[in-house]
């Protein structure tokens, strides 16, 4: 959801005449050493900075202030830069209050609910810094003016900053600017109504609205016109995608799947995320009878014990979620299952976790994001009073990623002398000659080809396995 809101965001800009510089933007992984060193020795020296947060887990937040304080450099060196925070951290009182106070480098600041207003904010921050350099300018000698420049810059005078609850409606027609070609983000909801007790999500994406299905349709009707291939619906649980559209008639998610499955040119329809609460068997079914919806699933278990998952506020147990996927295998056989799964929350027992690795064992995932549970200020399970100590969840966790990644290998392994049909994604950023792409139950494959057929689906024989990866021939 996060990463569709910086496409939006560069799509808006670009719209306006602004330049993405990606080579100035450090991935996550990157530090923020290397931030502070944009401009230096040959490296991209972007105008602007937009930060994009996240608040799922404290690490995020942590890494976020890091970052900050290593913009005042370049603010130091160059007084004219402009800074952007926005996403779900700034929909969190202390967060921006903490920004407000001790960040006069900020000079916007924006929420989830008013993406859309970013490119008029970014123009009203130079106007308010053209005002005040002309004022000052007025006002101050000429020797002094650089140093008084500087302090404006600096000061919260000329800041923009505007944060919204929630969002009255939905905006629609922002442009995005997609990552590929033939592949595409698309939005059919936001927010989320569910409160799962560990969660930050539905304080900082507020309720839960879907779009009109005539809006989805034609965005993606628009998008097969510009060579895109394949859709990722995004929502937080887009089982519980509920659009009126301009009859009057209430569309399920299960409806616009089938819709969407008409559509002459898409390829692949995938969705992310589904809570197994509200996963339908007519959406099993239609796993069965919409030949575009992709043999694949990430279905969030989150833990094994049905007692941890009534105090996650889950809302099914862990025979309901078994039964789900008996009932997905039963209608694909060989669909693709993913999911999120965690190690410490509070109160989980030794006993607890023995069944989450039991239940890892039993459904066999083909991959899943593993997690070690992070209190979030504001939640119920923060304050929950049996919190598990560090070591602890630590040592659950590496078990976990154990069998986890043991079940990814071999189910992988399952894989080689087989022929899937792989969409390309295009070069392997690492390996020369080497192309990566999906096959429709996602796995990852890395195989020899010409750059040209990226963007095509073709046929490749798996002839190796890894734990995250396949490697195969192309045919
Ligand atoms: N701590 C750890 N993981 C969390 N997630 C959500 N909230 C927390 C938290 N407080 C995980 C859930 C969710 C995924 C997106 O992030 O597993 O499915
Ligand atoms: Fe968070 Fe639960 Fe909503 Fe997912 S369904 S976003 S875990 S509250």
């Amino acid at each position: 959801m996060n990463e569709h809101d910086s496409e939006v965001i560069s799509g808006m800009l670009s719209q306006r005449g602004y330049m993405e510089m990606p080579e100035a933007a450090p991935q996550a992984h990157a530090g923020a050493d290397r931030i502070a060193d944009a401009g230096a020795d040959g490296m991209a020296d972007p105008d602007i900075m937009i930060i994009n947060t996240c608040s799922i887990r404290d690490n995020a937040d942590q890494r976020f202030f890091g970052t900050l304080g290593q913009l005042k450099k370049i603010k130091a060196r160059k007084p004219d830069f402009v800074v952007c925070v926005c996403g779900c951290m700034m929909q969190q009182e202390h967060i921006t209050t903490r920004i407000r106070r001790s960040y006069p480098w900020v000079d916007v600041i924006f929420g989830t609910h008013n993406i859309h207003e970013f490119p008029d904010m970014l123009e009203e921050l130079y106007e308010n810094r053209a005002k005040a350099d002309n004022a000052k300018a007025a006002a101050t000698q000429a020797d002094s003016y650089a140093r008084a420049k500087h302090e404006i810059r600096s000061s919260k005078d000329t800041r923009v900053d505007r944060v919204y609850d929630d969002a009255d409606e939905i905006v629609e027609g922002l442009p995005a600017k997609r990552l590929y070609r033939h592949k595409s983000f698309v939005n059919i909801m936001f927010g989320c109504n569910n409160f799962c007790s560990y969660c930050i999500v539905p304080y900082t994406r507020g309720r839960e609205k879907s779009r009109c299905p005539e809006d989805i349709i034609s965005e993606v009707r628009n998008l097969v016109a510009d060579g895109v291939k394949e859709v990722t619906l995004l929502g937080q649980n887009v089982n519980s995608y509920r659009g009126v559209d301009r009859e009057d008639r209430q569309w399920d998610f299960t409806d616009l799947i089938y819709a969407l499955n008409d559509i002459d040119g898409l390829e692949r329809i995938r969705f992310m995320t589904s809570h197994p609460k509200d996963l339908s068997d007519r959406l099993i079914e239609a796993f069965a009878k919409c030949e575009k919806l992709c043999n694949y699933i990430h279905l969030p278990v989150q833990a094994g014990s049905s007692e941890v998952l009534k105090r996650m506020n889950r809302r099914y147990t862990r025979e309901k979620y078994l039964e789900l996927v008996r009932k997905l295998r039963e209608a694909v056989p060989d669909m693709a299952l993913s999911t999120d799964i965690r190690v410490g929350f509070p109160g989980e027992t030794e006993e607890d976790f023995a069944q989450t690795l039991e239940l890892a064992e039993e459904v066999r995932y083909d991959s899943a994001f593993t997690f070690l549970y992070s209190p979030r200020p504001g939640t119920p399970a923060a304050e929950y009073e049996d919190q598990i100590p560090e070591h602890v969840k630590h040592e659950r966790f590496n078990r976990l990623v154990e069998t986890m990644n043991r079940i990814s290998a071999e189910k992988n392994a399952a894989y080689v002398g087989r022929v899937c049909r792989v969409l390309v994604d295009g070069p392997d950023k690492k390996a020369s000659g080497m192309l990566n792409g999906r096959t429709e139950e996602f796995k990852l494959v890395d195989f020899e080809g010409p750059e040209e057929i990226t963007g095509q689906t073709v046929d490749v024989e798996i002839t190796e396995s890894n734990t995250f990866s396949l490697r195969g021939k192309l045919l």
